[in-house]
């Protein structure tokens, strides 16, 4: 019997390649550091229910991932979301309307991932640190101590800076990794009790500590009170802000998001910040995903190609496709 494949990540990527390497016949084992699956892609649990801090949306424009949300829109995934979308440059709000079809996680954006992942063996809360090669086979080890294995193959799908430390059996590999820089994002979410009198949805904003801000209850399958925002910085305010305790984070962005929107902003009932460290690749790459075939290690994330959702998915497929075609 041959050994399962080891995939460390079970952000849109790992669960990407995860699938594509499932549904070839080969047994996969899961590995993430989170209480949960989708990485960037996770909505938190809240007293005001679920949030996308992270990923707001996502578009699909190559033809693969077209078909792939297509598929997932078929089993009631994902939905589009048709927003009233604003623009503000310079404190001016405008009306910005697009023909761009915008996708999300029905009825969070954490319902895609969980939904790829279905049955297939996941060890949560499992901070791996190392990544380690026996005579025929991988092994990993985690923070606790503990090792797991033994694997044919391992794909890590990390965000880079965490990738290159796990590639180090493979200098080339990690020395790729370890040249993405990964920018930091704030988000902030706040609720409110009455709703905002406004008809913004959504908002790509410039000239302000933040870059984009959205109100939930737009997206599909979560109307509910109370009236809950998420606002992000950009990553210039969120870089030379990095270490700024959570409370001040919370009083600047709703104080620009107050600047910028056009009514009365009411105090919050709610607030929560949370600091992505490894938000985006600073850079887009071509790289699909990293591979030294030979050994069976492999690498996907955003940071291969494009700092987004779709980019994610396709380096995952990638990384799969290569790990199948040095089977053959
Ligand atoms: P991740 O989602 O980061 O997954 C990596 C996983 O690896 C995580 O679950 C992590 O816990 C796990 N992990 C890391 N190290 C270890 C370890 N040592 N051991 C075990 N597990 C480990 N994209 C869009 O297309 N549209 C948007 O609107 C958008 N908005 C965004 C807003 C924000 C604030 C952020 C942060 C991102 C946004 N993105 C957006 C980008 C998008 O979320 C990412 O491109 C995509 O989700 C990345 O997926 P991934 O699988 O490559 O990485
Ligand atoms: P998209 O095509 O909707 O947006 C791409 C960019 O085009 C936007 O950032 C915005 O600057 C501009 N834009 C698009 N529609 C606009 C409109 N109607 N009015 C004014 N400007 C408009 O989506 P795409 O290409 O899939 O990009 C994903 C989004 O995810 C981007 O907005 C990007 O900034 C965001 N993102 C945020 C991250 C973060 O850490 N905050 C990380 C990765 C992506």
């Amino acid at each position: 019997m041959t050994a399962p494949i080891a995939i460390i990540g079970t952000g849109i990527a790992g669960l990407s390649a995860a699938q594509a390497l499932h549904v070839a016949g080969h047994e996969v084992q899961l590995f993430d550091k989170s209480r949960g699956s989708g990485g960037r892609m996770a909505s938190k649990h809240s007293d005001v229910g679920a949030l996308d801090l992270g990923a707001q949306y996502f578009t699909a424009r190559d033809r693969r991932f077209v078909d792939a949300v297509q598929q997932w829109q078929a089993r009631g995934w994902v939905a589009e979301w048709k927003p009233s979308l604003y623009h503000s440059k310079n404190g001016q709000l405008s009306a910005s309307p697009d023909e761009q079809v915008r996708w999300v996680g029905s009825p969070r954006m954490s319902a895609i991932t969980r939904a790829m992942l279905g049955a297939l063996p996941v060890h949560f809360s499992c901070r791996i640190t190392e990544v380690f090669r026996g005579r025929q086979h991988w092994n990993l080890q985690d923070a606790e101590g503990q090792s797991h294995g033994p694997f044919s193959h391992v794909v890590i799908a990390a965000p880079a800076p965490q990738a290159s430390a796990l590639l180090a059996a493979t200098p080339k590999l990690a020395g790729a990794a370890s040249s993405v820089v990964m920018e930091p994002t704030w988000a902030v979410a706040l609720a409110f009790a009455n709703p905002l009198d406004t008809k913004v949805d959504g908002c790509f904003v410039q000239d302000s500590p933040l870059d984009w801000l959205t109100r939930n209850r737009s997206k599909p399958g979560r109307d509910g009170n109370p009236d809950t925002w998420v606002l992000h910085a950009s990553s210039s305010w969120s870089k030379h802000h990095l270490d700024m305790p959570k409370e001040a984070v919370i009083e600047q962005l709703h104080g620009a998001f107050a600047e910028l929107i056009d009514c009365a902003m009411p105090a919050p009932i709610f607030s929560l910040a949370h600091r992505w460290l490894y938000a985006r690749p600073a850079s887009a790459h071509q790289w699909g995903s990293l591979a030294d075939a030979d050994l069976g290690l492999y690498a996907c994330g955003d940071w291969c190609l494009s700092g987004r959702v779709e980019g994610a998915w396709l380096s995952g497929q990638d990384a799969a496709r290569k790990l199948l075609a040095h089977l053959q």
